[in-house]
């Protein structure tokens, strides 16, 4: 397929995939697809230039990179098969070939994160690629802000110190478990540094897992009262 068609497929998606994620408050709307799309692209280019494998092949990362949460499990009744099905349905349309659809359509099955102690496979260098985009959205100062917004449109509890952290052995758990906010960063967020695929998400990784240990810090000393440098005596 020539550049200017694939250029045309992946604008129409772009649109596609903005009208239908516009009104999203749970940390999926559009400006993560966003910078999920541009952050896989830097990796990409970034990863290339080290012979990273071999050459990718960035129509498939763009265009799972676009259409990853277009149908996330979480909100389609734990259906984990929506998001790849629908995306199919998106991409047909056109003359793309069935092997790139196939591609496609099987990195957004895997992307997702399903609990601490459940593998994830991901098999080739472009869905490593579009994995590691996301997974950096959900760290730092971006993640901390990802993460609230998540508990409130599930209307979890920000903090229960009573309640601890658990890790998931299983799809099954991690999906009906009740958690807090504060816990999934134990459950997931801080977990994520050490399952980077690329040596570019690493290096992006570590900054903002950093970040969120500083910020849990402050959120347990503001929790227990336990600061003590009052401005005046600063
Ligand atoms: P992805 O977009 O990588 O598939 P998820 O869909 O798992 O990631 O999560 C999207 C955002 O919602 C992330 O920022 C994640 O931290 C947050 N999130 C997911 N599950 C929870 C939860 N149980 N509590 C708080 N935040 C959550
Ligand atoms: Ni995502």
């Amino acid at each position: 397929m020539e550049i200017a068609e694939q250029q045309r497929i992946i604008a129409a998606t772009a649109d596609y995939v903005r009208q239908a994620l516009a009104q999203d408050s749970s940390g999926h709307d559009w400006w993560h697809i966003t910078r999920v799309w541009r952050l896989a692209r830097t990796i990409a280019a970034r990863e290339s230039k080290g012979q990273f494998p071999a050459e990718v092949d960035l129509f498939v990362i763009e265009l799972a990179a676009l259409l990853h949460d277009i149908a996330d499990w979480k909100f389609q009744d734990g259906d984990a098969e929506a998001g790849s099905r629908v995306a199919r349905a998106w991409l047909e349309q056109y003359p793309i070939d069935s092997a790139a659809i196939d591609h496609i359509c099987a990195i957004i099955h895997d992307l997702s994160f399903k609990g601490a102690g459940t593998s994830s496979m991901m098999p080739t260098t472009e869905g490593m690629i579009v994995q590691d985009a996301d997974r950096l959205d959900a760290l730092g100062a971006i993640g901390i802000g990802r993460t609230f917004a998540y508990g409130g449109h599930t209307g979890q509890p920000m903090y229960d110190p009573e309640l601890a952290p658990h890790p998931h052995a299983t799809f099954a758990e991690y999906k009906s478990a009740r958690s807090t906010t504060i816990n999934h960063f134990y459950e997931k967020l801080l977990l994520l540094r050490d399952r980077m695929h690329t040596a570019t998400a690493r290096q992006l990784a570590e900054r903002r897992h950093v970040y969120m240990l500083e910020f849990l810090q402050r959120f347990m000393d503001e929790w227990d009262g336990h600061e003590h440098s009052f401005p005046d005596e600063m």
